[in-house]
C-alpha cells in the first residue's frame, strides 16, 4: 500500500449492461469511459447473458482508454476498485475477474465497491471545471435507478442507512414497463422525459400508493396505467399515437409526485435539509425541474449530479474505492460478486 497522499485509483463498473472504467487521482477524476451495449434494444430489456459476452468485449478497450485518456501508463496506478454488486451475476463477474487479474498481475491492492454506495458518493468526485460544493453530512440522498428507490440517511462516505425503499417496483423500472406498454423501446426512461415536454401532466389521473412510512410502491400505478390504456386502446386503437405526449407527461408527473412525496416526509422526520439526489433516474428534466422547486419552497440545499453521473459510470466506483483506501479496507482474491445487496 502506497503511503504518500496521491493515489491513482482505476475503477470498474460491469454492474448491468455498460462497461466503464475511470481513473482518479485521489478525489480528482482523470478520466470515465463508458461503453454502453446496443444489443439490447432489440429485445425490450437487458439480457443477462448478452451482457456478461459484451463486457467481455468492451472491458479490456475501455480499461486502456481509460489509463490512455487519464495520461498515465499501467504502471501507474496504485489501486484497483471493482463493483462487487448489486447487479447481474455474469456482468459482475467480468468486473471483478477482471480487477483481480489486474491486482495479482500488478501486485497492488483491490477494494470492492457497493454499486449503490457508488452513486451516493458520485456527489463527491472533483473535475476540472465541475462543482466544488458538496453536502455536508448528515444528508439524505433519494437513490433512484432501474433497479433501485432508496431514501438513504448518509452519515459519512461509508456510513449509510436505507431509510425508506421500494416494496415492488423501483422507479426506472415503473418508466421502463410504463414505455414497453406504449410500445416505445428499452430504456423507455429517457423517452418518456423526452415526450413528457409536450404533453400535459394533468391530461390522464393514474393511482397513487397509500403505503405508511418512507417506503415506495409503483406496482398500482403500472396496474392502473395498464388499465387505463387497456380501455381506452379497445375505444379507439390509435388512442396511444395519437395521446403521446399527455400520455407520458401524465405518468412522468406520477412517478415525480410519488418521489417527491415521501423524501420530503424523509426530510420532515430527520430535520435533514441538505439534500442529494442519485442513479439513473435522476436524469431525468422533470425529476430536476421538481427537486429545485421543492427545494425553494422546503429551504433545503439541493446536491443533482452532472448527468453522466446519474446513469452507471465508473468514476462513482474509484471515488467510493478511495474514501475505502483510506480506511484500508482491502479486499481479498478470494471475494465473490453479489447480485443483491443493501447500504449498510
Ligand atoms: O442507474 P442506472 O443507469 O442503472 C441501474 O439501474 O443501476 O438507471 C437506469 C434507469 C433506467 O430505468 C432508465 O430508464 C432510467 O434510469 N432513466 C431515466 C432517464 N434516464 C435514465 N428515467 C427517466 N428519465 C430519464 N431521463
Amino acid at each position: 500500500m502506497k503511503t504518500n497522499k496521491e493515489i491513482v485509483i482505476l475503477g470498474i463498473e460491469s454492474s448491468c449492461d455498460d462497461t466503464s472504467a475511470a481513473v482518479m487521482r485521489n478525489n480528482f477524476l482523470l478520466s470515465n469511459v463508458v461503453a454502453g451495449q446496443a444489443v439490447h434494444k432489440a429485445y425490450g430489456g437487458v439480457v443477462p447473458e448478452l451482457a456478461s459476452r459484451a463486457h467481455q468485449q468492451n472491458i479490456i478497450p475501455v480499461v486502456d482508454q481509460a489509463i490512455r485518456n487519464a495520461g498515465l501508463t499501467l504502471e501507474e496506478v496504485d489501486a484497483v476498485a471493482f463493483t462487487r454488486g448489486p447487479g447481474l451475476l455474469g456482468s459482475l463477474l467480468v468486473g471483478v475477474s477482471f480487477a483481480k487479474a489486474f491486482a495479482l498481475a500488478r501486485n497492488i491492492p483491490m477494494l470492492e465497491v457497493n454499486h449503490l454506495q457508488g452513486h451516493v458518493l458520485a456527489h463527491f468526485i472533483r473535475e476540472e471545471g465541475g462543482a466544488t460544493e458538496q453536502p455536508a453530512f448528515p444528508f439524505l440522498c433519494l437513490l433512484v435507478s432501474g433497479g433501485n428507490s432508496q431514501i438513504i440517511l448518509v452519515r459519512d462516505y461509508l456510513d449509510m442507512e436505507v431509510i425508506g425503499q421500494t416494496i415492488d417496483d423501483a422507479a426506472g423500472e415503473a418508466f421502463d414497463k410504463c414505455a414497453k406498454v406504449m410500445g416505445l423501446p428499452y430504456p423507455g426512461g429517457p423517452l418518456i422525459d423526452k415526450l413528457a415536454k409536450e404533453g400535459n401532466p394533468n391530461a390522464f389521473i393514474f393511482s397513487k400508493p397509500r403505503i405508511p412510512g418512507l417506503d415506495y410502491s409503483f406496482s398500482g400505478l403500472k396496474t392502473s396505467f395498464l388499465y387505463l390504456l387497456r380501455d381506452e386502446v379497445a375505444k379507439d386503437p390509435d388512442f396511444i399515437v395519437k395521446n403521446q405526449a399527455d400520455i407520458c407527461a401524465s405518468l412522468q408527473y406520477t412517478i415525480i409526485e410519488i418521489l417527491i412525496q415521501k423524501l420530503k416526509l424523509a426530510a420532515r422526520q430527520t430535520g435533514i435539509r441538505e439534500i442529494a439526489v442519485a442513479g439513473g433516474v435522476s436524469a431525468n428534466s422533470g425529476l430536476r425541474q421538481a427537486l429545485i422547486e421543492t427545494a425553494n419552497r422546503q429551504h433545503w440545499k439541493m446536491f443533482i449530479p452532472p448527468f453522466k453521473f446519474t446513469t452507471d459510470n465508473a468514476a462513482m466506483i474509484a471515488m467510493t474505492g478511495y474514501y475505502k483506501y483510506q480506511k484500508g479496507e482491502f479486499a481479498t482474491q478470494d471475494m465473490v460478486p453479489f447480485s443483491r445487496a443493501i447500504i449498510g
